[in-house]
């Protein structure tokens, strides 16, 4: 019989400067045999994110892809064969798949990134938009930002997948918000869907002059996904005591070498701000809290994920750069394969999201403080 095979997309060479397809290279290898504990899954869907530009190359938050290896992606998976006692055929997985058809997992083994289960009764392409941009556009917003009702909030890379959530939250509490995005199509996106106070189109708009016009007050919270020369004008127009949140900077993303020097930073100090970067793997350990009420909100209708979904395995390489183009609209996926198994779901997993750790997380870091309440 043939051996199945496996498509791969491997990185084979570090960008220099814009990415592009000829950093990958297609490589079809024999799916393994099964060892025992171990796990097939079949991706289905992938995650295409900017931090990938980064993990092309260099060592940061966590090491880059080693050349010559699939490109490293989150993504959703299918249990396709299991000789683990846990992971039965059909259960659907959240993972770093990986830009390959077949991943093979051992789940007991001590990963940084260990597999989670995604329950059968939940939309697998909503909950892999949510568990990665939505849960960071949900804390960077709340727990750094901290916006309260009244303020005005601007937010940059805003029709994309982290900007787009981070500014209807804000609109949800209450604020003025201003969105900054690429194009007229993406600006009336905002103002109609995403029912913002006002968007400006930062390539064919001044953005200093459109703020001197729409925040006469100044900016209370800026969420920065762009960083660079918008930060720039941004630092110019802050209101006294200014938040910002520094998701990104995609603008700098392409020339690590040479970033660009802040020159406006003194402003900081001058109006009493501050700008406090983090990581979202920060915040693992709530995210049952984030994505309950994500969820909730996206059900009643308050908050829209648009969905930018690619599809085939060939289309992979490209599908990353739009990201950098600005052609994508909301998160950016790409549909590898149907589920070849019925969707399966056992019932512990039907309590909260199939995040149940994250829950049981969440809960604990609640008991510190009710008791603190206490005393
Ligand atoms: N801190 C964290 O843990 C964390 C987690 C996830 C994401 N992020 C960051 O959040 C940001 C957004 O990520 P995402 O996944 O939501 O991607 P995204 O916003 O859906 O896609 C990227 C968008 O960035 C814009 N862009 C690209 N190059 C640009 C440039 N030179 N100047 C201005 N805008 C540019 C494009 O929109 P336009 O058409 O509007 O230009 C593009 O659609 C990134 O900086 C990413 O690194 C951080």
């Amino acid at each position: 019989m043939q051996p199945r095979m496996n498509r791969q997309w491997i990185l084979r060479a570090r960008p220099a400067d814009r990415i592009d397809s000829s950093l990958f290279e297609l490589r079809e290898t024999p799916v393994p045999e099964l060892g025992d504990d171990q796990v097939l899954a079949q991706t289905l869907y992938l995650s295409f994110d900017p931090t990938q530009r980064i993990w092309m190359a260099m060592d940061s938050y966590i090491p880059k892809v080693p050349l010559g290896e699939p490109m490293r992606a989150g993504g959703i998976a299918q249990v396709i064969e299991s000789r683990h006692p846990k992971y039965r055929p059909g259960e659907l997985i959240s993972y770093l798949c990986g830009w390959q058809e077949y991943v093979l997992l051992d789940p007991d083994s001590p990963e940084r990134f260990p597999p989670v289960k995604v329950p059968g009764h939940l939309d697998p392409v909503l909950t892999l938009a949510l568990s990665l941009t939505g849960l960071t556009a949900y804390f960077g917003l709340l727990d750094i930002g901290k916006p309260k009702a009244g303020e005005t909030v601007l937010v940059s890379g805003a029709a994309g997948a982290t900007g787009s959530i981070a500014a209807q939250i804000a609109r949800l509490r209450g604020c003025r918000v201003i969105g900054i995005a690429g194009g007229p199509e993406k600006c009336a996106w905002l103002t109609e869907t995403a029912r913002l106070d006002a968007a400006i189109d930062y390539k064919n708009e001044s953005i200093g002059e459109r703020l001197d016009v729409l925040c006469p007050d100044g900016v209370d919270v800026y969420f920065d996904n762009v960083g660079g020369a918008m930060l720039d004008e941004v630092l110019l127009r802050l209101a006294l005591h200014a938040r910002i949140v520094l998701c990104g900077a995609i603008s700098q993303y392409e020339r690590p070498d040479a970033p660009y020097g802040l020159k406006h930073y003194l402003s900081l100090i001058i109006n009493r701000g501050t700008a406090h970067g983090f990581i979202i793997l920060d915040y693992f350990d709530r995210a049952a809290e984030g994505l309950l009420c994500l969820n909730r909100w996206v059900e009643q209708g308050k908050l829209v994920q648009e969905i930018d979904m690619q599809e085939g395995f060939e289309h992979i390489p490209a599908t990353l750069t739009r990201l950098f183009t600005g052609a994508n609209l909301g998160k950016q996926l790409l549909r590898v394969s149907e589920a070849p198994l019925p969707v399966r779901s056992s019932p512990i997993e039907r309590m909260g999201f199939g995040l149940l750790s994250a829950y049981m997380g969440w809960r604990k870091r609640q008991r510190p403080r009710r008791l603190h309440s206490r005393t």
